[in-house]
């Protein structure tokens, strides 16, 4: 059932809409978990406020514990914090995921995080998983422990050319660690209908046979807005455009969750 959203490209959108669809689908009532794998914590700050400077728990206390012999381990669920929505929980960062990282990656823990949303499998509708922009432990782990992979485009000839190489490494994973891991699709950000370089971008995707996602994402000033105020888009402004692309971007990923013929419905396979 995770989703992870990925792309090694900073900026491009992977904590805007890991959060707005994850608000989204708790909004319609789906138990939903967010797990915040970056250190930087955007998603973490997005959806917690100014409870994510000193949150009662975080991922970072999880994967330290998996380091640890403790006689009396917490459970998974004592790491997941409540955020201010109805139905939406956070798994949260912080920087000291940073510290951590390289004795997680030399004591092969790659396993840990795809064993702990399994555990809590039960206890979800939906479960979402930010990345920071690298291919590391985090992302690795996140790749193996996703059933569906998000990714985030943001219309720029650069992230063009990195979507071969990034495609590869999700194959890699997929051959490697995960045979469940599935391209759910590329998710159009920020995309400016009236410029030419976004469509011929877009165009030449759709050409290659990716499965890009419909409907794009518009560029707009109210996601500033919504990350400075920690309100998701449906919170914000439920009638925005971007809201109603986002709540239409949700459907068809449920859509295509529900539907056996799933990648027939994005255009085109991976
Ligand atoms: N559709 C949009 N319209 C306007 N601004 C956007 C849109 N999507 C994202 N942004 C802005 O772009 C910036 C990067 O977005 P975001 O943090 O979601 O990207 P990211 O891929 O998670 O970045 P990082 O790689 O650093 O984690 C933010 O300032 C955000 O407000
Ligand atoms: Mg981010």
């Amino acid at each position: 059932m995770p989703i992870v959203v990925f792309n090694q490209k900073g900026g491009v959108g992977k904590s805007t809409i890991t959060c707005n669809l994850a608000a989204i689908s708790a909004h319609q009532g789906l138990r939903t978990l967010v797990v915040d794998l970056d250190p930087q914590g955007n998603s973490t700050h997005y959806l917690l406020g100014e409870a994510a400077d000193e949150p009662p728990a975080s991922l970072a206390e999880f994967f330290d514990q998996t380091l640890k012999f403790t006689a009396r381990p917490k459970s998974t669920a004592d790491f997941v914090v409540a955020s201010p929505f109805d139905n939406l929980h956070v798994m949260p960062s912080s920087p000291a995921l940073d510290e951590l990282h390289a004795k997680l990656e030399s004591r092969y823990k790659i396993y840990k995080l795809r064993e702990a949303l399994d555990e809590l499998a039960d206890d979800y509708d939906r479960i979402y998983i930010d990345t920071p922009p690298a291919l590391n432990f985090y992302t690795r782990s996140a790749l193996i422990a996703a059933n569906g992979c998000l990714i985030p485009f943001d219309c720029d000839d650069f992230s063009r050319r990195a979507l071969y190489a990034l495609l590869e490494n999700v194959q890699e994973i997929q051959a490697d660690h995960n045979d469940q891991l599935e391209v759910k699709g590329i998710v159009v950000n920020q995309f400016q209908p009236r410029a030419n370089l976004p469509q011929q971008l877009v165009q030449e995707l759709i050409d290659e046979g990716l499965p890009v996602l419909q409907p794009y994402l518009s560029a707009s000033v109210k996601i500033k807005e919504s990350h400075q105020q920690s309100k998701p888009m449906v919170h914000l402004d439920a009638r925005h455009k971007v809201t109603t692309e986002f709540v239409a971007l949700h459907e068809a990923l449920g859509a295509l969750n529900d539907s056996p013929t799933s990648k027939s419905r994005s255009r085109g396979r991976v």
